[in-house]
């Protein structure tokens, strides 16, 4: 059979930094568990637009429909804030996530050990953390139409759209009561159905799909106490359902919670092929760091996660994602801190490459 099929977008900022240390974890696998990837590599994003003049050409589209799974950095910076909105590198990400059809983006938030203390919220609250966020993420106000800015009567009018179809909404809602089924049981719907017609149907079809997955304990929060609970009380959660734009701001809450925003990776699912994978790309959910971009401090391991997601859901190689996992808390459980995970009590931070060093270390000693 053929290797199975990887596209890599670095993106801008530390994308392609955090990248490189994706690349040699991957090599590791091809040389040391016989798990060998074809692996290609484009342009998204400002880096795509420097070169193309659009955040994402059409052949990078047509090569991520192709491959199994794609792998991407990140996408924006300060040069490209005053470019058109049709062409900001943002676009390239929304694009393949359109038409790739990955409805359903899977968050999760875990606390490792190590980090606990470098929560801003109290240890105890956090420890032991363990959610996942799924969020809807080819609809809703991202991509409702109407939207655009008008003028009425001399007045400039901004308008965007929430709309979602029942369709849209169970197909999430399916995927979020498979995961469900394999963690804890407990699934929390946010919406806010106090103040939105698209929420009262959410909250409907959710209810509806429900009845196919008797065995989890489903129930229903408007949004803005979802946002209240996370930080108030994170582990009464074990999966939530949300809309695009409510799941992109609670992630980052949930992100958050965990001590750094490095640490947490995204998988983005849609339908399965042909060859019975789903279709697939998979993130860091941190952004391009313009701050630190090129500096050599960034830390890469939101980005590794990605990857150990993607040899989850993509490649049915659960017990090699589980050995990452593991490398990754065993640094950290060692010590091993970049620049975002310094406390206060100091230290001298590992770079980029000397996380992956470790990384790759404890990989070796795991065999
Ligand atoms: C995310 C990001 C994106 C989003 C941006 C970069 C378009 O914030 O993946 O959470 O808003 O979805
Ligand atoms: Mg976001």
């Amino acid at each position: 059979m053929a290797n199975p099929s990887l596209l890599i977008l670095p993106g801008d900022g530390i994308g392609p930094e955090v990248m490189t240390e994706v690349k040699r974890i991957i090599d590791w696998f091809g040389a040391k568990r016989d798990l060998t990837f074809d692996v290609s590599e484009d342009l998204v994003g400002g880096a795509a637009y420097d070169k193309h003049g659009v955040p994402l050409s059409d052949e990078t589209m047509a090569k991520a429909q192709e491959v199994d799974a794609v792998l991407l950095g990140a996408v924006g910076g300060p040069a490209y804030d005053n470019l058109d909105f049709s062409v900001k590198p943002e676009r390239g990400l929304l694009r393949l996530r359109k038409e790739m059809d990955l409805f359903a983006n899977l968050r999760p938030a875990q606390c490792f050990d190590a980090l606990a203390d470098f929560s801003s919220l109290k240890k105890d609250i956090v420890a032991g953390l363990d959610i996942m966020i799924v969020r809807e993420l080819t609809s809703g106000v991202y991509f409702g139409e109407p939207r655009g800015i008008h003028t009425e009567d001399n007045m400039r009018v901004g308008v965007n759209t929430q709309r979602y179809t029942e369709a849209e909404i169970e197909r999430g809602a399916r995927a979020a009561f498979e995961l469900a089924m394999k963690r804890d049981k407990k699934l929390c719907s946010m919406e806010k159905a106090n103040v939105m017609e698209s929420g009262i149907l959410w909250r409907d079809v959710v209810t509806e799909v429900h009845a196919d997955y008797p065995e989890v304990a489903l129930s229903h929060m408007y949004a803005d106490n979802g946002a209240m609970q996370l930080v108030r009380a994170p582990k009464q959660f074990d999966v939530i359902y949300t809309d695009n734009l409510f799941g992109d701001i609670l992630s980052d809450c949930a992100a958050m919670l965990t001590g750094s925003l490095g640490m947490l990776p995204s998988a983005s699912l849609g339908l399965p092929m042909a060859n019975g994978r789903p279709k697939a790309m998979y993130e860091p959910v941190h952004g391009s760091a313009p701050d630190i971009t090129g500096q050599g401090k960034a830390n890469p391991i939101a980005c590794i996660l990605s990857f150990a997601m993607a040899l989850r859901y993509s490649f049915d190689q659960g017990a090699e994602a589980d050995r990452l996992e593991a490398a990754i808390e065993k640094v950290l459980a060692d010590g091993a801190r970049t620049a975002d995970l310094m406390g206060p009590e100091g230290g001298t931070p590992l770079s980029t490459t000397q996380m992956g060093d470790v990384i790759l270390g404890a990989l070796d000693a795991s065999l």
